[in-house]
């Protein structure tokens, strides 16, 4: 069947290596699970085996019904109430593991810190009486906006802590991005830091915001981590702007965990869909440590007492959420908590930190995958990795041959690969090897998570036993997204219509094998998948359009070796303004203002005119076609079929 999947992998390629990887006796000997009469069990009574994994947790309050079903309206351990902080910190502590490492912090500048669940629990729980103090209440907004510091973490638990609601905003994101977030979101309280570093050099935070946070009336404190020890210099507004190592000295050490219904909210995050406006995907407290504990139990085979787990994803993305701060903690595993980027000071780094703390486990993206090939086809000698025992891959399809890299180079060849798909609105990973029982196959998520139904079907929703069409899921999980914030609406229509309201619409392509095993191809919406993260064309589009000089803009994604794909945008101005090398980088460093360096497009194409059909929609297929110089099929329903080849000069022009 014809489907459009954007500017995915190569699908015929990426099918076609032969290759299957059993999980080793060795390994299915010792794994937490490793008899495949689990997905039976699961599948046969999926209330039940959820409740189990809810049964790990400590409940204030035991729920009345595992599951109420409203399509598309789900309620989770209906009755029951729980604090999620108290289920990641205090019974650990009270089980006598108050000595064990939750996280080995390193810092960009090599700084270490080494915080165990006693001192993570009293970071919480003084920092949620800061909260009270600032006056948050329970169901309120809290914005976060900061580096990967541990302070990151704990300001979540605080929150979690005391029933507030935790909107992070990712670190690299820009001060309007953030403003617009927390305007939205109604946070009366946002916590940043004076700065975060980069390659050595402190990049100001707080003062960045300064005059988005001037804009946001609503905003009664900003509480500012000094994550340099005074070296930017960092405004504070009186009544307004208070230090977190000033009040929490001010505040009082025990903080009591409050028991919250289990669909109270825990956080919303914002992520992007097909239009400009970014969606406030909203998620609960019962559900959602129920679903990422035991997904993160399962899929990482995690026993605490002998595992180190790193996460390299930042806490400002969902991966951050579920599994850096709640899975992990909910497990009470150690994990590891990086600042800095990959290559700072030098492209050796992460193999310095997965030996010098004995990393068991390495979750990452593709993205940075191929950048480590990038640099050089083996570990550079001297580094000692002996210790990993399973590597997962999450945020973008991986190709075959990156994944056999993965597999043989940072894994010695004895490490499974789990490679995870899942998305911010399902809040946990939806399909995956469970590398005690499931044969990979490179480039395959392979089956979904026990309990999880995942069908492809086609453009009228049948099911498709094997190939390719829309990836759905027909049955809720715990950690499914309730809704959008404040959006009923949008969430019913982005979700659960295309198919009607009891499949959940994915809006990604995917293909099932002649094995059952799922190949997920990328998106079918207009969302561009930048390093793993989600971006969508009309954000970047709206951006560009707020420049004074542009007219109109279009904006695709183009396959990119190092990023999976990056940005094009092609652009008309306004009348008196002429193109130049200088407005592309202004362009660019608009769009980066705006959303974030992340969203930069890296190519910037001149169009007098942009196509469009008779009705005036712009047709972005043809743009995709243009910029990888594929033949072009019948234009004639263009309103100005000329426009094409004009674009087409332009695309080769800039080639030359
Ligand atoms: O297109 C899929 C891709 O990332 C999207 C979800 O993005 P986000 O909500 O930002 O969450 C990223 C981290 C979970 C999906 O709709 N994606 C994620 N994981 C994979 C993937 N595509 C292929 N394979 C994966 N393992």
């Amino acid at each position: 069947m014809e489907i459009q999947i954007g500017e995915g992998p190569d699908v015929e390629a990426l099918m076609h290596t032969e290759e299957v990887f059993e999980p080793s006796e060795e390994f299915k000997a010792q794994a937490n699970f490793g008899d495949p009469a689990v997905y039976d069990r699961a599948e046969a009574d999926p209330e039940a085996w959820w409740a189990e994994w809810a049964h790990k947790l400590d409940w204030a309050q035991p729920w009345d019904k595992v599951l109420e079903w409203d399509a598309p309206w789900a309620k989770w351990f209906v009755g029951g109430k729980i604090n999620v902080s108290h289920n990641c910190l205090d019974r650990h502590v009270a089980a006598g593991n108050g000595d064990r490492v939750a996280y080995y912090w390193v810092g960009e500048d090599g700084a270490r810190r080494t915080i165990t669940y006693s001192d993570l629990l009293s970071t919480t729980e003084r920092f949620a009486n800061v909260l009270k103090n600032l006056g948050v209440q329970p169901g309120e907004t809290v914005g976060i906006y900061l580096p990967m510091i541990p302070e990151a973490p704990a300001a979540m638990l605080a929150c979690a802590r005391i029933g507030a609601v935790h909107n992070v905003v990712f670190g690299g994101f820009s001060a309007e991005a953030v403003r617009e977030r927390m305007e939205t979101s109604h946070a009366k309280v946002l916590i940043t830091a004076d700065a975060t570093l980069r390659r050595g050099e402190p990049l100001p935070m707080k003062q960045s915001l300064d005059e988005a946070l001037d804009a946001l009336p609503d905003m009664r404190h900003v509480v500012v981590v000094d994550r340099t020890g005074g070296k930017v210099e960092t405004p504070m507004r009186e009544g307004r702007d208070v230090w977190w190592h000033e009040q929490m000295l001010a505040a009082d050490a025990d903080c009591p965990a409050e028991p919250f219904d289990a669909e109270h909210p825990l956080f919303i995050l914002y992520t992007s869909g097909s239009t400009a406006k970014p969606k406030g995907i909203q998620h609960t407290s019962g559900g959602f440590l129920t679903g990422v504990s035991a997904t993160h139990n399962a899929v990482f085979d995690i026993k605490p007492e002998r595992d180190v787990y790193w996460c390299a994803a930042d806490i400002g993305w969902v991966t951050g959420h579920s599994y850096i701060v709640y899975g992990p903690l909910a497990n009470g595993c150690t994990s590891v908590l990086y600042e800095g980027a990959p290559d700072y000071p030098h492209q050796g780094r992460w193999w310095e930190i997965i030996q010098e703390y004995g990393v068991t486990i390495l979750y990452t993206a593709p993205t940075a995958i191929r950048t480590f090939i990038k640099w050089g086809r083996d570990i550079p000698d001297g580094y000692d990795l002996s210790t990993l025992r399973l590597l997962g891959s999450v945020g973008e399809p991986i190709n075959p041959r990156a994944w056999l890299w993965y597999r043989d180079v940072i894994g010695g060849g004895r490490c499974p690969v789990v490679d995870t798909w899942w998305q911010t609105e399902t809040g946990m990973i939806m399909i995956t090897p469970l590398p005690g029982i499931t044969a990979t196959k490179p480039g395959s998520a392979t089956r979904p998570f026990p309990g999880v139904s995942a069908e492809v079907v086609t453009h009228d929703g049948e099911i498709v036993e094997q190939g390719g069409g829309f990836l759905t899921l027909r049955r809720p999980w715990p950690a499914m997204a309730r809704t959008l914030y404040l959006d009923p609406d949008r969430f019913v229509e982005t979700y659960w219509s295309r198919f009607g309201r009891e499949v959940y619409d994915v809006g990604d392509a995917a293909r099932v094998d002649e094995d059952g095993y799922f190949w997920v191809l990328g998106r079918t919406d207009d969302v561009i998948n930048v390093s793993g993260h989600r971006l969508s064309t009309m954000e970047v589009e709206s951006s560009l359009v707020s420049h004074e000089g542009v007219a109109e803009a279009a904006v695709i994604g183009q396959n990119d070796e190092q990023t999976g794909q990056a940005i094009t945008a092609f652009v008309t101005l306004e009348g008196g303004w002429e193109p130049s090398a200088e407005l592309i980088a202004e362009l660019r460093e608009h769009v980066a203002e705006k959303i974030g360096k992340l969203a930069r497009p890296k190519r910037i194409i001149w169009a007098d005119d942009l196509p469009k059909t008779r009705s005036g929609k712009i047709m972005r297929r043809l743009l995709r076609d243009i910029a990888d110089g594929r033949e072009l099929g019948d234009v004639t329903t263009l309103r100005d079929p000329a426009v094409v080849g004009m674009i087409g000069e332009r695309v080769k022009a800039g080639e030359d």
